[in-house]
């Protein structure tokens, strides 16, 4: 299937879970859809369907995941543009959260967003079989978004802003702070497939970190050399707050080369998969040679 039916499809289902889930029509459901429904470009639901078609998934088995987890980066994006945190006033080419609503209500709808992720996790799967599932992946995607990932990884973000981080330090920084939810959208859909050998899902794992990793510095790069029109975000923003940013500290041409180093190795993981992975590895190339 194409990425923009999928992209429609979990557009859809979206729209469904956040209707069924969200009752009121007040201010903080407005701004729940309005940091949902933005044009984003859905990279990790297109992860969690690319990977359940390896695993010989059906779609619907895969809705629940994908929308999940795109809940989960819609709210860390409008906790990132915070004034506490990164103070941006632009995101998907619209003024961000905060601005088009106020300060605490984006708070209370990436919080509000965060419950309806796993809300929607907690409530997938008929048989016993696949609630157990379902549990598995409301653990994959807590571990990915907590402490020692998203949560975690945002902290390390911020302390380390004006410092001269070694390549190691900002790199698992943002492994945490990036990385982990791409990971947990290609490691999801592995619960749904229990009998699956556990040198697949390792070599599935490795893939998710290598492009989350190459994933941060491509953002990075762009915030470098992207154009503020294009990539949606004011470009140049990580310079002005004296962010870790990898090219910044360690060179553009090094950060290309990083780049392909990591989607070189996320590639051969994906040759000791027995699936189709043509899914995996075009989006791959998409979302490290993207352009915003
Ligand atoms: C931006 O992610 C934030 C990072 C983790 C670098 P995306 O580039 O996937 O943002 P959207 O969802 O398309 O807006
Ligand atoms: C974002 O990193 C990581 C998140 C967990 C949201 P950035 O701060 O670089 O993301 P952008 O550039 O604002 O999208
Ligand atoms: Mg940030
Ligand atoms: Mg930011
Ligand atoms: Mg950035």
């Amino acid at each position: 299937m194409s990425f923009s039916t999928l992209v429609r499809r979990v557009e859809i289902e979206l729209e469904r879970r956040i209707d069924a889930g969200v009752e009121s029509e007040g201010r903080l459901s407005q701004a729940m859809r309005y940091a949902v429904f933005n044009g984003g470009k859905r990279l990790r639901p297109l992860l969690v369907y690319a990977c359940g078609e390896t695993l010989g998934l059906t779609l619907e088995r895969l809705d629940a995941p994908a929308c999940a987890v795109e809940l989960i980066h819609c709210y860390s994006l409008v906790h990132d543009d915070l004034p506490a945190m990164d103070d941006d006033d632009l995101r998907r080419g619209r003024p961000t959260a905060h601005l088009a609503f106020d300060e605490a209500t984006a708070i209370l709808a990436g919080d509000a967003l965060q419950a309806l992720a796993f809300q929607i996790l907690a409530q997938d799967g008929r048989s016993d079989r696949e609630r157990a599932a379902g549990c598995n992946m409301i653990s994959e995607l807590a571990s990915a978004c907590g402490v020692s990932g998203m949560a975690g990884g945002q902290a390390r973000d911020l302390e380390l802003e004006h410092k001269t981080p070694d390549q190691a330090t900002v790199e698992t920084m943002f492994r945490m702070k990036t990385g982990a939810l791409i990971r947990a959208a290609v490691m999801m859909p592995t619960a749904l497939a229990p009998d699956l050998p556990p040198a697949q899902v390792q070599a599935l794992r490795e893939f998710g970190e290598d492009i989350g990793l190459a994933f941060q510095i491509r953002d990075d790069l762009l915030d470098v050399e992207g154009n503020t029109e294009i990539i949606g975000k004011q470009a140049g923003a990580d310079q002005a707050l004296g962010k870790a940013n990898w090219p910044a500290l360690f060179g553009i041409e090094g950060a290309r080369r990083r780049i392909m180093e990591l989607d070189a190795r996320a590639r051969a993981s994906l040759e000791r998969i027995e699936g189709d992975t043509s899914g995996l590895r075009r989006l791959a190339d998409r979302l490290l040679h993207r352009a915003a």
